[in-house]
C-alpha cells in the first residue's frame, strides 16, 4: 500500500517538474502524464560530459535543474561555447529531427538533472501535441536568431572586439544589473576606453554606433545600457 502511494507521488512530482519546461507549458495534466510516463530521470555531476559531438543521437533532454554549456572545438583546438542552457531548456533534439549525429558537446556546469525521452517517444509527442511542436519551433527560431547575431558579431574587427571587451570589464566593475540590463553611469570618456582597448577614440565612437545598431547597447549622454548582458557576454567574451 505504502509503495503504491509512493509511486503515485513520484508521478505527480514529475508532472510538476515537467510543467516548468516551457515547451510543455500548454498541455493539460493528463497529456503531461502520458509524456512523463515515458521519461527517465538522470542526474549529472558538475563537469560531466552529457553528450559528445558526433555520437549517435538517441534521446532528447529536458533540463529540470542546473546548467549546461553547448560546445564545439574550433579548427585550432579551442573550445567554443555555442550556448548556455538552464533549467527549463531542452537539448539533443537536433539529431533526433534530422537523423545526423550530435552537432555539439553538452557538459554540465553544475550538478544537473534532466528528464529524457527516446527518439520514438519524442517524435510521437510532437505529432500528438502540435502545441509542443510549435513551442519547440519557436525556441529553435530564438536559437537561430542568436546564432545569426553571433555570426554578425564575428565580423567585428579585433579593435571593435577589444572595445566590446572593455565595456564588459567596466560593466562588471561598475555596472548596475537590473532584469538582464546593465547600466553604467557615467561611462568613462571615449578616449579612456580607447586607451583601455589600445585603439583610437574614433574607432570607439564608430564601434558604439555598430553596437547600438545591432541592439547590444543603448546610450544617453554618458549613460550606457547593455541591453542583454548574457547575450553581450556570450557574443564577445
Ligand atoms: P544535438 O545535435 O542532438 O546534440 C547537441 C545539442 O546541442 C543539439 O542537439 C542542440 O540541442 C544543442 N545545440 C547545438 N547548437 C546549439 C546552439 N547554437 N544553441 C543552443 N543549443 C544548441
Amino acid at each position: 500500500m505504502k509503495s503504491i502511494g509512493a509511486a503515485v507521488f513520484f508521478v505527480v512530482d514529475k508532472i510538476d517538474i515537467l510543467k516548468k519546461v516551457p515547451i510543455f507549458g500548454d498541455l493539460s495534466d493528463s497529456d503531461l502524464r502520458s509524456i512523463v510516463d515515458k521519461m527517465v530521470s538522470h542526474t549529472y555531476k558538475k563537469g560531466q560530459i552529457i553528450l559528445m559531438e558526433d555520437s549517435i543521437g538517441e534521446h532528447c533532454f529536458f533540463l529540470t535543474r542546473g546548467k549546461v554549456k553547448i560546445t564545439r572545438l574550433s579548427s585550432d583546438g579551442r573550445e567554443v561555447i555555442l550556448a548556455l542552457l538552464a533549467s527549463g531548456d531542452f537539448f539533443g533534439e537536433m539529431s533526433l529531427l534530422d537523423g545526423e549525429s550530435r552537432s555539439a558537446n553538452v557538459v554540465a556546469l553544475e550538478n544537473t538533472k534532466a528528464l529524457t525521452l527516446n527518439m520514438e517517444d519524442f517524435l510521437t509527442a510532437l505529432e500528438m501535441y502540435p502545441k509542443v511542436a510549435i513551442n519547440l519551433l519557436r525556441e529553435l527560431a530564438v536559437r537561430l536568431r542568436k546564432s545569426d547575431e553571433q555570426i554578425a558579431s564575428l565580423s567585428l574587427s579585433d579593435a571593435e572586439r577589444r572595445i566590446a571587451l572593455s565595456l564588459l570589464r567596466i560593466a562588471e566593475e561598475q555596472g548596475i544589473i537590473h532584469q538582464g540590463h546593465v547600466t553604467v553611469n557615467p561611462l568613462p570618456f571615449q578616449q579612456d576606453i580607447a586607451n583601455m582597448a589600445g585603439t583610437s577614440r574614433e574607432t570607439v565612437s564608430r564601434t558604439y554606433g555598430l553596437l547600438e545598431a545591432d541592439g547590444y547597447i543603448d546610450r544617453d549622454g554618458r549613460k550606457l545600457v547593455i541591453m542583454d548582458y548574457d547575450r553581450f557576454l556570450s557574443d564577445f567574451s
